[in-house]
């Protein structure tokens, strides 16, 4: 490879960046349009994480699932995490939530600061006191996180008699105006019924309602809306931006749906084998997508200017995790690659103060690392 084809692949990038960028503003604009959101996001910050490594033994080797994650959250904001299926998103979300089971699994590196508490630090008894009190979380599908044996109204009540001083009767006032915010209808007679009396959207509802009670500073919510049918899902979605407008509360959301993150997300984490390769706020990522891993899922999103046009999916697959690559995970699939992104991973390149990404495409040192990888 040699200075003028490392050009022309910069070249190409930037057109097809640009080209993708223009395909998505319909999408992008269309939702904000919709959206009339008076939330407001602080400077500060509450959850911190920094460079978190996860790995599993497996009886095939050690996998190595969460190789060096960052990212800020801060107060009223909502972060999306996309990636393919197996990149790492609900790894690193229950790492956050201190659910990794520990044996098979090990945080090898890495912390998590909830605001100034060291979450990687504490005991189960420690975790537990801020697990669904400052922090919730909701889980991907609505049936399973209920229980089916117990009232809605008892499994409502639980978490704030458990970790509240509250008495029974105030806990039911505060279940009864759970129910009214994320709108059942005759939530005294509802407080009453089990799971199984509920359809799956109310239902996720009802989970929804369960992980605010508390009124957590945290949510982290790992593919909220995959169960459900479009309508119920955009529903359950204006659900989640009302409730932080009222709140303030701060959302992780993990989905691979780039249409549910143009319509809540602030800013867009990209995962791709085990490492955030893109970050940004949304216009950034929809508009000016720099990673050709981002330009892919782009690629691959229906515009909604465009009757029924095929989803593209990405081709090729990602790499094994058991051995992950030395360079870039992207390499093998990626229209761009060249010599260095095979042997060398690339650093991150700062695109602005809220933009950066891991590709040597962005970066000026492409060739110097090439030959030193070829001494
Ligand atoms: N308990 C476990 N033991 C062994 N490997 C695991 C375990 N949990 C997760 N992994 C592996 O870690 C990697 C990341 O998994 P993760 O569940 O985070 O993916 P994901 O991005 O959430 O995917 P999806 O979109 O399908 O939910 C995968 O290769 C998975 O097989
Ligand atoms: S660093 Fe990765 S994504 Fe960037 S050009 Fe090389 S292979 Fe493609
Ligand atoms: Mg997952």
């Amino acid at each position: 490879m040699n200075e003028q084809q490392l050009e022309n692949a910069r070249e190409l990038a930037k057109e097809r960046r640009a080209e993708v960028g223009r395909s998505q503003q319909a999408v992008v604009t269309a939702h904000t349009q919709k959206t009339k959101r008076k939330k407001v996001i602080t400077d500060d910050i509450i959850l911190s994480v920094d460079n978190l490594h996860v790995s599993f033994k497996t009886y095939g080797g050690n996998v190595h699932a969460v190789r060096g994650v960052s990212f800020d959250l801060r107060k009223g904001e909502t972060l999306a995490i996309v990636g393919e299926s197996g990149c790492g998103k609900s790894v690193t979300s229950n790492a956050i939530m201190g659910l990794i089971p520990q044996p098979p699994g090990r945080i090898s590196d890495g912390k998590v600061m909830f605001k100034d508490v060291n979450l990687t630090n504490m005991t189960k008894k420690e975790l537990r006191k801020v697990q669904g009190v400052d922090i919730s979380m909701i889980f991907q599908d609505p049936m399973t996180a209920l229980n089916p044996t117990l009232t809605i109204g008892e499994q409502l009540m639980e978490g704030v008699l458990t970790h509240t001083k509250a008495s029974k009767a105030e806990a039911k006032e505060k279940a009864l105006a759970m129910l009214r915010l994320v709108g059942i209808p005759n939530p005294q007679e509802r407080l009453k019924q089990y799971p199984h009396q509920f359809s799956g959207g109310m239902r996720q509802r009802i989970v929804i309602a369960i992980a605010l009670i508390c009124e957590p500073e945290l949510l982290i919510a790992d593919e909220p809306t995959t169960a459900l049918d479009v309508t119920i899902q955009a529903q359950i979605l204006e659900l989640f931006e009302e409730i932080q407008a009222k709140t303030g509360v701060s959302i992780v959301l993990i989905t691979h749906d780039l249409g549910v993150v143009a319509k809540i997300a602030d800013r867009i984490a990209v995962m791709y084998a085990g490492k955030i390769i893109e970050l940004g706020t949304k216009r950034e990522i929809f508009y000016t997508p720099q990673h050709p891993y981002t330009q892919g899922l782009l690629n691959s999103v229906p515009r909604l200017d465009l009757i029924a046009e095929e989803l593209q999916p990405i081709e090729g697959t990602p790499p094994d995790l058991f051995a992950p690559p030395k360079g870039c995970a992207f390499t093998a699939r990626c229209p761009f690659a060249m010599e260095v992104c095979e042997h060398v991973h690339p650093d991150t390149t700062i695109k602005s103060a809220t933009h950066r990404v891991d590709c040597w495409l962005q970066d000026k040192r492409a060739q110097a690392f090439l030959a030193t990888a070829q001494k």
